[in-house]
């Protein structure tokens, strides 16, 4: 029997069910017209290969499932996370839009590589706030497609994660106070200079630049669905969850494709920051208060994005707290399976939640989890900060790859 990992678990008392039909309020969040756009662009970028889908029987047998695959997102264009997806895509998206509407031409992401409208997008600045992976993304398109990028970071964001943000050419600002005030300061300094913020999440009025983020992750769960040996289905999805663009990217992709069949997903969250559990308890976006003093920084999200909930509130069929403890556990866990896995603190919510719901025969029944389930988990980053993951793990991310 799996070691027990204490947890919270809701079955989403507002869950839509097997036969409901992916409606009209989630094709306005992401629809196949939207994906099939950002899939064009997208495989076209230099260096753009699907990442590895890695089957994990020996952790499966542990768990008393019938299959774990897990996407491993750690090498997604060299950024170490699957943020590389979105902020990317937005900023391209961005910059298309304003080209578009300055000069009436209509360019694709290969254009702006190619050095088109070079002198008007470089006069262009992206800004962001960011506790690591959003910002790498949003830098690193900025840097593809030529434009200005300025990326803000709070007050205990890692040195580590600052200087590879800069190493994408990003001018890096460090501001007093937690996340919330490096977003304000963001806003403020994009408002007063005339930039453009690319934020992950969405707020009242500001819903088309996260709409495209969430869209660019869409392809992680296509680039899945295509490497399922034998077009397999899995049973169960378990993601991690921070304001919910990851998870609802994943859970209306495989809505709108599978329809009935389609997994039963399971959005999991820090007992420190779990917004979208208070949220489906309360049956609206209701804030979680406290420092989301999480280890799971990518995680530490207080606010719920609006369009994610659009999609999870329906689409969801359950959602779970983890503690830090669990994702140490799931970390460990990877780096000692066969083949070893490095995964950071923020990627192995998904792991951690199947850990815990394995090990507790009362959430197994619930969630309809046995020996012939097949568990699909999205491992959302690597070692993004190597010295914490060192710390964690026990050793480096260099020696569990050797052990490969
Ligand atoms: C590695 C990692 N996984 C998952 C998430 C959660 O994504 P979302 O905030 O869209 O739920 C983040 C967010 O920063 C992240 O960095």
């Amino acid at each position: 029997m799996p070691t027990a990992i204490p947890h919270r678990l809701l079955p989403n008392p507002r869950a839509a069910g097997r036969d409901a039909e992916y409606g009209a309020a989630q094709r306005a969040v992401l629809n196949r017209t939207a994906f099939a756009e950002a899939r064009d662009e997208i495989t076209r970028w230099p260096g753009y290969t699907p990442t590895p889908l890695v089957a994990l029987p020996g952790l499966a047998r542990d768990l008393g499932v019938a299959a774990v695959w897990y996407k491993d997102e750690s090498g997604r264009f060299g950024l170490g996370s699957f943020k590389a997806l979105g902020g990317a895509y937005a900023v391209f998206r961005l910059l298309a839009r304003e080209i578009a509407a300055r000069t009436g031409d209509r360019v694709t992401s290969a254009d702006l590589v190619a050095g088109r409208h070079r002198e008007l997008v470089a006069g262009l600045t992206v800004t962001c706030a960011t506790d690591g992976n959003h910002g790498r993304s949003v830098a690193w398109g900025a840097r593809t497609f030529g434009c200005r990028c300025v990326i803000y970071i709070h007050e205990t964001v890692s040195e580590g994660r600052r200087a590879a943000i800069e190493a994408f050419g990003a001018e890096v600002v460090r501001t007093p106070g937690n996340y919330d005030d490096s977003v304000r300061r963001a806003a403020g300094d994009a408002a007063a200079n005339g930039w453009f913020v690319v934020s992950d999440t969405s707020y009242e009025g500001y819903l088309d630049v996260p709409r495209d983020v969430m869209q660019g992750y869409a392809l992680m769960a296509d680039e899945a669905m295509a490497q399922l040996p034998g077009g397999e289905r899995p049973t169960h999805c378990f993601v991690q969850a921070g304001v919910g663009g990851l998870a609802a990217a994943i859970c209306g992709h495989f809505w709108e494709r599978w329809g009935a069949a389609r997994p039963s997903f399971v959005v999991v969250e820090p007992e420190k920051a779990a917004c979208l559990f208070a949220s489906a308890e309360a049956g609206r976006p209701t804030v979680f208060p406290g420092a989301l003093d999480t280890i799971m920084a990518g995680l530490a999200c207080g606010e719920v994005s609006l369009i994610a909930w659009q999609v999870l509130d329906p689409g969801a069929d359950a959602f779970m707290t983890i503690p830090d403890d669990g994702a140490v556990a799931a970390m460990r866990a990877l780096a000692a399976g066969t083949p070893p896995v490095v995964a950071g603190e923020s990627g192995v919510g998904g792991l951690a939640g199947l850990m815990a719901a394995a090990a507790d025969p009362e959430a197994r029944r619930r969630l309809g989890l046995d020996a012939n389930s097949r568990v699909l988990l999205f491992g959302s980053e690597g070692d993004t900060d190597p010295a914490l993951y060192a710390d964690l793990v026990g050793r480096p991310a260099s020696a569990v790859r050797d052990a490969a």
